[in-house]
């Protein structure tokens, strides 16, 4: 049994931002981040075109930026958490300048500005194309500065403990020794990232198996909006790999152009906005476009664009492009949407409160209300942020009484088990992927997705039979988790009687 006043599951922007916070706050206080992978690992690491916030107001305003907001969330976002996300956001930013991350800057020595799909204004704030990742090197160095945080990479959690509606504590299978560790805390949270594999096709890393939605389901916390998928538009195509790489919008934002095979700019004919429409409308317009014509995928044009700039703002992806052979002053990139990001989650209150007593939540695993059926490009790092400020002041003005933990909690039960096929895991998961793909995707209808929910079903009770069965392993539990999210995802998109954002269902007569 490990005693710790915070547990942090997961280390993408929103654990750590929180455990620096918290650290600071409570120097006499133990603060632990469990990760399932390397440190460094998650999708914030990815994280290319920015962070969306009004620092130029002169052009822009919060106003702007709010209405941008709402538009693009289709009439589903929660307005007063908006406002709260979109206000404090030169603040969290200045606390990342604080905390060492840099950002390009243009030749007026100010904040450079991109533009992305349903933005009004320039007003994405960025790293080059490598925005996540300086992010998450400059708060891992506050982190590895505090005594009283201890990180433990390659420790995935299992399950939460609770009692009473209330978190004790969490599970966690150290995978550098198989065993299995109880952790007692005060105040947990979930930090957990995406779902992206849930799919296959994603350009998330493997890590986003939806583990703590799906966890916090298990310990009976509400979920919400799970039907609110969004899928980027311009990921490479590549017809050999599933995760699949983004080609920033930011590239649409600096002036490149969406073409059919034959060279038609085709976002015109759908929305006055362009290329620049919302992801949801451009990802829906390449959908039917590409079933129109039978291709495999669209393009996207840059050979007309200054060839310098470019490779200054956007190195790593003319890199990755020309390691293809495709270079970007001569060629189109192919591109097709994929799994991007989950707009709903674990419900949170505007304090990161979730409906579990002393469990919270944070990033993209939670549903704050911010994004309603779409999320606004570049906005998840600004709610990851502004969100574990939340949690902290929460926690900061609420002080927990000093006694010590109680005891309620009892240590994993461990027995003699048969280990399992690696095999089965694998075939499930990729026929998981598949069911996904096919019934679940961008256009959804009630038929397919009522035929996926027999198949989740079938597949949900029978995975809960191998895990009692079986020795305990990762890639089981992330299958049982990705299980869980495919029901969740089908449950709600059939519940859901009315299109919105980037949910489509087509009617389709029996
Ligand atoms: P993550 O950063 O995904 O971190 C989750 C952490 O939880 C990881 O460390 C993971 O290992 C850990 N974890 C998961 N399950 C477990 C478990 N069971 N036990 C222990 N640890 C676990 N957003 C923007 O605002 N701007 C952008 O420009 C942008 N670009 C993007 C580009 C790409 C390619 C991708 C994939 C996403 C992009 N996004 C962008 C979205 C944004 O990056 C994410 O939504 C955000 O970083 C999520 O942060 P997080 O802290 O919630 O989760
Ligand atoms: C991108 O750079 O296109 C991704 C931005 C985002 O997901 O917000």
């Amino acid at each position: 049994m490990i005693q710790t006043n915070f547990l942090i599951i997961g280390s993408g922007v929103a654990g750590l931002t929180f455990a620096v916070k918290i650290a600071e706050q409570f120097p006499n206080k133990k603060v632990t981040i469990v990760t399932k992978a390397n440190e460094n690992e998650s999708n914030t690491k990815y994280a290319q075109g920015g962070i969306a916030i009004v620092t130029d107001k002169l052009e822009d305003s919060y106003q702007k930026h709010i209405e941008d907001t709402i538009i693009c969330g289709d009439g589903l976002c929660d307005e007063a958490v908006v406002e709260m996300v979109i206000t404090e956001g030169p603040k969290r930013l200045k606390e990342l300048i604080e905390w060492g991350a840099k950002f390009d800057k243009n030749n007026q020595g100010t904040l450079d500005l991109g533009k992305e799909g349903g933005h009004s204004e320039n007003r994405v704030v960025h790293h080059k194309d490598q925005t996540g990742q300086e992010i998450q090197r400059a708060i891992l160095t506050q982190v590895h500065r505090k005594e009283n945080i201890s990180v433990l990479d390659y420790h995935l959690a299992l399950d939460l403990i609770t009692e009473n509606n209330r978190c004790l504590g969490a599970y966690v299978l150290d995978q550098k020794t198989n065993e299995v560790l109880t952790f007692q805390s005060d105040f947990t949270l979930l930090a957990t990232g995406g779902i992206g594999h849930i799919y296959g096709h994603t350009t998330n890393p493997v890590i986003a198996t939806g583990d703590g939605i799906a966890m916090a389901h298990r310990a009976n916390a509400s979920i919400k909006e799970m039907e609110f998928i969004q899928f980027h538009p311009t990921a490479l195509y590549d017809s050999r790999t599933g995760t699949s790489f983004l080609i920033s919008e930011a590239v649409r934002g600096f002036g490149a152009h969406l073409r059919t095979k034959n060279g038609h700019q085709f976002m015109l004919d759908y929305d006055p906005r362009g290329d620049l429409a919302s992801r949801d409308i451009v990802s829906q317009c390449i959908d039917l476009e590409l079933k129109k014509s039978g291709e495999e995928c669209v393009y996207l044009d840059c050979t007309h664009l200054d060839l310098e700039p470019f490779v200054k703002h956007f190195p790593m992806i003319y890199n990755h492009c020309k390691n293809l052979g495709i270079d970007i002053a001569k060629d189109w990139i192919p591109v097709v949407p994929a799994q991007h990001y989950l707009c709903g989650g674990i419900e949170v209150d505007k304090t990161g409160r979730t409906s579990v007593e002393n469990l919270f939540a944070c990033g993209e695993c939670s549903r704050t209300g911010l994004h309603g059926a779409n999320r606004l490009a570049s906005n998840s790092l600004l709610e990851a942020l502004v969100y574990s400020d939340k949690i902290y002041h929460f926690l900061a003005e609420n002080p927990f009484e000093n006694k010590p933990l109680e005891s309620k909690v009892t240590d994993w039960k461990i027995s003699q088990k048969p280990k399992i096929n690696p095999d089965y895991v694998s075939n499930r998961k990729a026929e998981l992927q598949l069911l996904m793909r096919q019934n679940a995707g961008i256009v959804r209808n009630d038929i397919d997705l009522l035929k996926a929910k027999e198949t989740l079903v079938d597949w949900q009770k029978e995975i809960k039979n191998t895990i009692e069965n079986h020795q305990v392993n990762a890639e089981l539990y992330e299958l049982h988790n990705m299980i869980t999210i495919g029901l969740l995802i089908v449950q709600m998109s059939i519940d859901r009687n009315f299109n919105r954002g980037g949910f489509v269902k087509l009617r389709i007569e029996n």
